[in-house]
Order: structure tokens, then sequence, then C-alpha cells
């Protein structure tokens, strides 16, 4: 049986993390070894031959389930029929720009990129943002699709659980595959809370296992936190194929689920669930199945992770209320 291929939107194609990405979607990486994908490279013009000389090389590598290329900067083409949508291209923070700049920046780019999914995507789109302030970005993108269901718009913080899991491994030898049911809570910022204490190591509780809280405080969550600027110090630039290797994961699991037991890290439009005011594009524990999502639910919070999710959910309202204010949502 032939299947109909899945159209897969990458935006910022010709940047960095697109270079990282487009080669794992056309080889099977992001839906399955058995799911043809045609691709569509949405750049601004600057970027467009650049996304022709990657096309190029899709091209060289003859993957038997990529079936077309298309490249444009025009978005109401770039959504047209998407199935899955990543919106990796973003403008970077540049020296001297306010985090009101980039907000604004960004709703320039993310509020017509909402609009043209509204209009054009198909009826089961699924949203991924990459580009950063991503929680606030996707929340902009969301609110200008009014006729997508809110909950099709997730924003990327797989890449922090992905390090977390990668850190606990190392302090205690185990391996990452026996790590499980990590969380990290809140905004892809420096305020995240990788959240431990329900985490598991081969069976055992991840926190007891560790036994070292000021270990936890000092050294785990804000290498966690800062790992994106500690990348950029030591690459001279943001990290990419760990980006793209953890937008390959967040689609792969929310399309394919989670595995009996184990959870992963989303960013996703709260219901209310543990005191995350509705609305806002916040870090959960979730698990997937049949292509959707759903919080874990009854977890205890116990006060050490009650601050640390707070802080970082009020940092969410702040920002919502910055392009609430710049009339961006
Ligand atoms: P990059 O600068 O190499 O590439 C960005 C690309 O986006 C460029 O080719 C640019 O032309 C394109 N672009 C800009 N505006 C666009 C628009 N309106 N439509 C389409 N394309 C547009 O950047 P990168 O390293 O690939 O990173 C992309 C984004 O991902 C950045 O915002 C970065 O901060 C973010 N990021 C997020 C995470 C995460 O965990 N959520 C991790 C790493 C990087
Ligand atoms: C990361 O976590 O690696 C990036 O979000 C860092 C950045 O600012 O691009």
């Amino acid at each position: 049986m032939t299947r109909t291929p899945v159209n897969v939107t990458v935006t910022g194609a010709a940047g960095q993390i697109g270079y990282a990405l487009l080669f794992r979607i056309a080889s099977g990486h992001l839906l399955g070894a058995d799911v043809p994908v045609k691709l569509r490279l949405l750049e601004i013009p600057q970027g467009l031959k650049a996304a022709e000389g990657t096309a190029m090389e899709l091209d060289d590598c003859a993957f038997p389930l990529l079936k077309g290329i298309d490249i444009t900067d025009d978005p109401n083409v770039g959504f047209d029929g998407a199935n899955v949508a990543l919106l990796v291209g973003a403008r970077p923070r540049t020296k001297g720009m306010e985090r009101g700049d980039l907000l604004s920046a960004n709703g320039g780019i993310f509020k017509p990129q909402g609009k043209a999914i509204n209009d054009n995507a198909a009826d089961d789109i699924k949203v991924l943002v990459v580009g950063n302030p991503a929680n606030t970005n996707a929340l902009i993108a969301q609110a200008a699709a009014p006729d997508v269901p809110a909950e099709r718009f997730t924003a990327m913080t797989r890449l922090d659980h992905n390090r977390a899991i990668s850190q606990l491994a190392a302090k205690t030898g185990a391996a990452v595959s026996d790590i499980q049911r990590l969380t990290i809570w809140g905004n892809h910022s420096a305020t995240q809370y990788p959240d431990i204490f329900h985490a598991t190591i081969a069976g055992k509780n991840a926190a007891e296992v560790v036994n070292d809280e000021k270990w936890l405080a000092d050294d785990f969550i804000p290498t966690v936190a800062k790992r994106g600027a500690a990348i950029i110090e030591a690459r001279g630039a943001s990290s990419a194929a760990s980006a793209a290797n953890a937008a390959i994961d967040h689609v792969h699991t929310w399309v394919n689920g989670t595995a009996e037991g184990n959870w992963t890290s989303m960013g996703i439009p709260s219901d209310g669930s543990y005191g995350v005011p509705e609305g806002l594009i916040s870090s959960f524990p979730v698990t997937t199945k049949d292509g959707r999502y759903e919080i874990v639910q009854g977890l205890d919070i116990n006060e050490f992770s009650r601050a640390r999710i707070d802080a970082s959910v009020q940092e969410l309202e702040e920002e919502r209320a910055a392009v609430r204010e710049l009339g961006l949502i």
C-alpha cells in the first residue's frame, strides 16, 4: 500500500538548526521509517538561495521517503496543507536589543505565520515552535490561529529534558535509557525547572538516589538551565544539532506515543493544571498516545519544586503581559 506523504513545513530552513533537521526528517526520523514526507522550506528572501542549496543536497541523498521539496518566502504557500510545522526561524537577540524589542520583532514573524497556519494548514496540523523565545512565540502564533485547536501549538523544551537526563546520568553513573519520568516545568529560559523528584533511575526514585540537595540546587538546575548559554560560549553559535535532535524527538513522541510508564516534557497551553494560569504555554510532564498528549496529573509538588515552578511561570506571565501590551495577542 502506498501511503500519502505527510507535509512537513520547516521555517528558517536555511539556518543552522534547519541544516541539522531537514536530513533527519527526510530519512524518516521525524515520523517513522515507513512514512513518506513532502518538505516545504519557508525562508525570508535573503535565505532562499541557501535553502535551494540545502534542497540540492537533500536531492543528492536520494532519500526513498522524500516525495518533494518546495521552497518559498510566502507563509501562505509554505503552510498550505501542512500536517506538521516546525517554526525554527526567529529573530535572534542582537547587541543593544531590549527584551521588548525582541518580543516585538518576533511578533512580526509569529503572528503572520500563525494566521497563515490558520488559513492554510491541514485540519490535523501539529505545530512545534523552536525559535526563541519559544514559549511566547508559540503563544503569539496560537493567538493568531483561532480556528486551530489551541493544543496543537507547542513549544520545545525537549532539549532541556534531554540535557537534564544526560546530566543526571553523568552524576549517578546510570545509563540514559534507565532514566524516566523527568520533567521540565515552565519556560525555555534560565528560569526553567528540571524536576527529578518524580524521576526514576532503573526504577528507583532519582532524588533519593542522588540524595544531595546542594548538588540539585547549585549544580544540576543551573547547569541544565544555562546550558544554552554555555554552548554559545563554547561554540560561538547556539546549539544546532542537539536542538534539531530535540525537535525530532518532540514530534516523534507526540505522533508515536510515550513508552508505557514513562513521560516527556512539552511546552503546551496550560489548562490550569498545577496552578499554571490557563492559556500560558508552559512546559509540563505529558504522556502521548495516538497523536494526542495529556498532562500527567496528581504529582505531589514539594516546596522546593513549587517555588521554582512559580518563578518560571511568573516569567511567562510577564512575557504574556508584554506581548499583550504590544498588541500581539
Ligand atoms: P539561524 O540564525 O542559523 O537560522 C535562522 C533562520 O531563520 C535564518 O536562515 C533566517 O533567514 C530564517 N528566518 C528568519 N526570519 C524568518 C521568517 N520570518 N520566516 C522564515 N525564516 C526566517 O538560527 P538557528 O541556530 O537555526 O536557531 C533558530 C532559532 O532556534 C533561534 O531563535 C534559536 O534561539 C532557537 N533555539 C531554540 C532552542 C530550544 O530549545 N527551544 C534551542 C536552540 C535554538
Ligand atoms: C538553547 O537552549 O540552546 C538555545 O535556546 C539558546 C539560544 O539562546 O539560542
